[in-house]
């Protein structure tokens, strides 16, 4: 049983931010999303305005009364993602990249301190912090190699955060996350690394035939290359991997010729049908086959075919 606990997210309709807050909703908790929708957009938490338990704020945290917005909402947990993403903007404008990141977060600690918040989840980079690595796998022991003033605002808010740990005991986890990619990234800055590579892909080989998507995010990168390069739909054939929204509006449209996606259905049959043979001691074979289907323009609508995507 999961007991409900009342959550803060700052960078609630960014990318990840209200991915998370769809999370922490389906999870049963009650969650306040703070943004001040520099970046943001408000239809990232369309689903999330749908429940009563979600409530939004628009603000700055370089400016607002995060005092007084956190003595009202008094959360027990504060996940804490809102932040100046772009590298490139941390160079030309370091300072305003160290006011939205380091202070920005000092004052969010703080706010959270006299709030009496539990614990502070951070979003540091895992992607950034470790410039060029020295050894491989990189452990979250390798030393921090600020090569851009986003690194060093996001280390310093780290420090920030563990200041706060030692003088007052606030408990806090720091995520470092390398190059998130999926539905609701931003296809233009570095972070839509998927879009980034294929549109490079595409634009270094004209004669390129097709590309194929491995999952769901991948297609989506691919097919907003596409976008970008305003190629004619069909000229490059972009096949895609698993369901969604996103893959399914392109099929539609035609800059995907389809996709291949699983059969939950299948799997769920084959496993039940293991289950029962296990049972009946009969020995299993090493692989169960549980299919796939191909889905593109032709038969989106078939119910078969419906019964095993989703959007
Ligand atoms: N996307 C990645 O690959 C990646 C990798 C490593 C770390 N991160 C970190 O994860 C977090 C979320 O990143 P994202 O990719 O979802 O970016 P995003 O830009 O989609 O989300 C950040 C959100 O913060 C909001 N914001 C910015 N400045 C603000 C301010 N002053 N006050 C209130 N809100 C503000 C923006 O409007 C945006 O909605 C960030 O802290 C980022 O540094 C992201």
């Amino acid at each position: 049983m999961v007991i409900p606990v009342r959550t803060l997210v700052t960078g609630a309709a960014g990318f990840i931010g209200s991915t998370l807050v769809d999370r922490l909703l389906s999870d049963g908790h009650h969650v306040v999303g703070l943004d001040d929708l520099s970046h943001g957009r408000p239809e990232n938490l369309d689903d999330a305005h749908k429940q009563d338990r979600f409530a939004f704020v628009q603000a700055d945290i370089v400016d607002a009364d995060l005092n007084g917005l956190l003595a009202d909402i008094r959360p027990e947990l504060v996940f804490h993602l809102a932040a100046q993403i772009d590298v490139r903007r941390s160079v030309d404008e370091p300072e305003f990249d160290a006011m939205v990141n380091a202070v920005g977060t000092v004052r969010l600690a703080e706010a959270a301190r006299r709030a009496e918040v539990r614990k502070i989840v951070n979003t540091s980079s895992g992607g950034a912090v470790y410039g060029v690595p020295q050894r491989y796998p990189t452990g979250e022991d390798a030393p921090a190699e600020p090569a851009s003033p986003y690194v060093a605002s996001k280390v310093a808010a780290e420090l920030y955060l563990a200041s706060f740990r030692s003088l007052y005991g606030m408990d806090c986890t720091h995520i470092a996350p390398s190059n998130v990619y999926g539905p609701r990234q931003d296809p233009h800055g570095e972070a839509g690394v998927v879009a980034v590579f294929a549109k490079a892909m595409l634009a270094a080989n004209p004669d390129l035939a097709g590309i194929y998507a491995t999952n769901e995010g991948s297609a989506i990168g691919a097919v907003d290359a596409a976008n970008e390069l305003k190629i004619e739909p069909g000229k490059v054939k972009i096949v895609g991997f698993d369901s969604g929204k996103a893959q399914i509006d392109a099929i539609k449209s035609g800059i995907m010729a389809g996709a291949i996606t699983q059969n939950p259905i299948g799997i769920g049959e084959a496993t039940v049908q293991a289950a029962v043979d296990a049972i009946a001691g009969k020995q299993l074979p090493k692989f169960i086959d549980t299919g796939f289907f191909w889905y593109d323009k032709t038969n989106l609508e078939d119910p078969k075919i419906k019964a095993v995507l989703y959007e």
